[in-house]
Order: structure tokens, then sequence, then C-alpha cells
């Protein structure tokens, strides 16, 4: 952290001067989490801030979906990304015309899409979800339509994990986060087994893995669940950067970590974030015909809530 000292300070100063807010994705990195976000949390959460949010002047410490949702559910700010090719395996899976093509195939069905698509691909869409509030969506919007099918994308191993939790038969796009779908059942088990460690994953995970959790949830609701349970040992079945955020929180509980970066997450850098505020650099801009489909898309999912 010393090395990082320099960087921070001038950041902080930065973002004095230019009376921004600097938003923080779970998995960002320590030093930028703890050293310079004034807002951190799950992709929910970033959601709901910069929509509410007083600051005119947003930097988003995340990857490209993320500050594309701040932009649309607040249109009037200015959003940056210290790094515009910090993308997402999910989000580029599917494009606006893969959805027109599914509703044409399944007219009538409700599309729900994860947060972690573009902003076109939500246009498309009836609702917005994120993990933290997929199984409510889901169920809200099957209830709101009168229908016992509901088209769910990108993600099909959060799509599985809801179907399982819900009843209710999803009809799936085959994306996947490419962090998350190399962890392996064999990988968890051994680790419950070797350290006597709770097992606690995202539902990006495959089903395998799932089942040998003992918390499935949001990067939020890992916290929440740390909070209540505060186990001797656990395993964040997750990006490595969240486990590295929580320590401090919950000094007595030992992190056994299984580890995977996301390439994407990683592009930010202090030295980026310094770089965006000195020169107001990489704005992130949506096309107001499609920002304002997609914004119904986004707050209807926040009318939802978690
Ligand atoms: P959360 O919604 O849990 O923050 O997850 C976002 C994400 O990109 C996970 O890989
Ligand atoms: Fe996308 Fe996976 Fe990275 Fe999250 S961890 S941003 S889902 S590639």
């Amino acid at each position: 952290v010393p090395l990082h000292l320099p960087w921070i300070d001038a950041i902080l100063d930065l973002k004095r001067r230019r009376g921004a807010l600097i938003m923080a994705h779970s998995y960002q990195s320590p030093e930028i989490f703890h050293g310079v976000a004034d807002v951190t949390g799950d992709s929910l959460a970033l959601a709901q801030a910069a929509a509410e949010c007083d600051s005119r002047l947003i930097v988003l410490c995340g990857v490209h979906f993320m500050a594309e949702s701040a932009k649309i559910l607040a249109p009037d700010k200015t959003v940056l990304i210290p790094d515009p090719e910090a993308g997402c395996s999910l989000a580029s899976s599917i494009t606006a015309e893969d959805v027109r093509a599914l509703r044409a195939r399944h007219p009538g069905l409700p599309v729900v899409s994860y947060v972690n698509t573009s902003a076109a691909v939500k246009a498309e869409s009836d609702i917005c979800c994120t993990s933290a509030n997929a199984v409510q969506v889901v169920e809200a919007m099957a209830a709101e339509f009168g229908v016992d099918r509901v088209i769910f994308l990108p993600d099909r191993y959060l799509g599985a994990w809801v179907a399982q939790q819900t009843g209710i038969d999803l009809v799936l796009w085959q994306g996947q986060c490419e962090v998350h779908e190399t962890f392996t059942a064999q990988q968890a088990r051994h680790t419950r087994e070797q350290f006597d460690a709770k097992i606690v994953a995202h539902p990006e995970c495959p089903p395998e893995v799932l089942a040998e959790a003992d918390f499935v949830g949001s990067t939020s609701a890992m916290g929440q669940w740390l909070e209540k349970t505060r186990p001797a040992r656990v395993a964040l079945i997750t990006e490595c950067s969240m486990a590295d955020n929580l320590r401090n929180r919950f000094p007595q509980v030992e992190f056994i970590k299984p580890c995977n970066l996301c390439p994407h997450m990683k592009r930010i850098t202090l030295p980026a974030i310094h770089a965006c505020l000195r020169e107001l650099k990489h704005e992130v801009h949506v096309p107001e015909a499609v920002a304002a489909r997609a914004r119904m898309a986004l707050e209807r999912m926040l009318a939802v809530g978690r």
C-alpha cells in the first residue's frame, strides 16, 4: 500500500477539485476500493447510487456496462470510465439483434436481461436484473405477464440457478462469465475438506460449484452473509479482490483464496483513474434513443428492489 500512497493522495486531491464522485465495484483492487472510492458495492448498489447521487461528475471504477448503466440512470451527469476497454464476456456474448430474434421465437414471453449487457441489449428488454435481485425480478415478471416461462439472458449459469430457485421455466442464452466458469466443484470440495472452510459462491459459477456452496449470492450479499455468520474460515468462489476487500471488515475470519482475476476489472488502475480525472477523459455516451428504452428496463428493476 505505501507504494500506492502518492497516487492515492494525488487522486483524492484531484477528486476534491473536480467535485467528482468515485464509485468502485467489489472487484476493484483494494487500493482503489479502500483508497479512493466514495461509493462501493455490487452492480445494483452502484446503479442505485448513480441514480441518487448529487455529484455532477462520476468516475466509475468497474467495467463498461456498469458505466453505461450509471449514465443511463443519470443522463445529466458526466460519467467517466478510467479504461473504456474494460469489457465483460457476458456483455459481449449477445447483441440487440439476438434479443429481437429470441422475442420472435418466443412471442409473448417477457425478456429479463442481466445488467451485464450493453445498453442496446437493455433497450430490447422488458426489465433488467442483477445477481442480487434476479429471483425477485423473474418472479415479478412471470406474475405480471401471467406466464410460466421467461426469457433470461445472457448468463446461462445465473439463469439455471434462478430457474432452480423459482421453479420458473427459463429460456436461456448460452453466455457465461470467463472468470466464474473456470471454478470447479472439485476445487470447492477440496477447499472445504482441507481447510474446514465455508463455501460462498457467486451465482455466475457453474451449477455443480453452486451445489457445493453454503451460500450463493451477489458480491454485496456475500458481505452481509459474513456479517451474520462470521465463520472461522471461508472461501469466496469469485473474483480475487472480493476477499482482499472484505478482509479489513472481518479480521476474525480467515479467507482461503481459490483465486481468479477478472482481466477487465483489472484494467482499472490508480494511474488510469488519475489520468481520467486530470484530462476528464473517456466519457461514456449512450445515444438518447437507446438510453430512453434501456432506462425503462433499469428503472423497472429498481422498482422491484433488492
Ligand atoms: P455483482 O452484481 O454481484 O456485483 O456482480 C457483477 C459481476 O460482474 C460479477 O462478475
Ligand atoms: Fe464480466 Fe465476469 Fe468480469 Fe464480472 S467477473 S465483469 S461477469 S467477465
